[in-house]
């Protein structure tokens, strides 16, 4: 059985931990948080471990989970190596999206592998995490031998495990953010838009909800190209003029931008003409 310590044990640490305990592959060692009334609560409830405060206290492990803050990671990761607890051939891997393994790059100093498991899964509350985290597909990226310990480690807790090349992480991690944040942004300007034209504001889930989950289905299944539908694609410069028309000002940059995109979207869809007359419409 490997040995892990948890080294942040908020949110991913302690669902992390509690699917490592769980999978009956793994012995959580020692957990550290800022408080010990923290680091308490999350042995709690992982099942195991020690709540500790001190690095220069933490026992050896053959697996480091640096579950801290994106912006603490590379401070603890310096610290770590200056207490002298990371032993060489151990493993030390950060769960950040957008961070490279590279942060960790000191400790190879010592001895260690480094790596970046990052957890494509929204962890708000532990309890619920644990129970639907099966199935989550992780990114992973850094040393060989840490990616291949990593894999394993994923595979346990009931993970989908991917290798990212090295250097892909910051559009790895926005092509995330665009996919769900920028999502749900567009949901709140349909919203706004269907208010403005004097949708029932009850009727908004149904009319909104049944379009944009057709509208992913498709893109998902038939690729983006193919499933566009709309004024663009039709060439229908009449109809976009009219929606510029009634767009708020601050809306504008966003409206147009995102009609550009899809101009180059539908691609040979749309006659050499058309594209033309709309680029200039929406450029202008
Ligand atoms: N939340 C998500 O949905 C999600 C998804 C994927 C990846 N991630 C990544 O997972 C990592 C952790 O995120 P999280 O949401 O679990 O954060 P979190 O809930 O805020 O937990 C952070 C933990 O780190 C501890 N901590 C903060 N600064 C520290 C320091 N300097 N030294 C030691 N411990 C410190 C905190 O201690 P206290 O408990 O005492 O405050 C807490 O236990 C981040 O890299 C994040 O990008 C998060």
């Amino acid at each position: 059985m490997q040995s892990l310590n948890i080294i942040g044990a908020g949110r991913v640490g302690r669902t992390l931990g509690r699917l490592a305990v769980g999978s009956g592959a793994y012995r959580v060692v020692d957990c550290l948080a800022r408080s010990l009334a923290s680091a308490t609560v999350a042995v709690d409830f992982i099942g195991a471990g020690r709540a500790c405060l001190a690095l220069d206290g933490l026992q050896p492990a053959d697996l480091w989970l640096l579950t801290v803050p994106d912006d603490a990671i590379a401070g603890v990761a310096q610290a770590l190596l200056a207490s002298g607890v990371v032993r060489p051939g151990c493993v030390v891997f950060h769960a950040s999206g957008a961070a490279e393994a590279e942060l960790l790059a000191p400790l190879r100093a010592a001895g260690a592998y480094v790596a970046s498991l990052h957890p494509a899964f929204s962890f708000a509350d532990p309890a619920r995490a644990v129970e639907q985290f099966a199935g989550t597909m992780c990114a992973l990226e850094g040393d060989a031998v840490a990616c291949v310990a990593l894999r394993d480690f994923a595979a346990a807790i009931g993970a989908r495990p991917f290798a990212l090349a090295p250097g892909g992480k910051a559009a790895y991690h926005a092509a995330l953010s665009v996919a769900s944040n920028y999502l749900v942004t567009l949901t709140d300007m349909a919203r706004q838009l269907a208010r403005q034209g004097g949708v029932d504001e009850q009727l908004l889930p149904a009319l909104l909800g049944q379009l944009m989950q057709g509208s992913l289905a498709n893109a998902l299944s038939m690729g983006p190209q193919a499933a566009l539908t709309g004024p663009v694609v039709r060439g229908d410069v009449a109809t976009v003029a009219r929606h510029l028309a009634v767009l708020p000002a601050n809306w504008q940059p966003a409206y147009r931008a995102l009609g550009e995109r899809t101009v180059a979207l539908a691609g040979e869809r749309l006659s050499a003409d058309a594209q033309q007359r709309l680029l200039a419409l929406l450029q202008g």
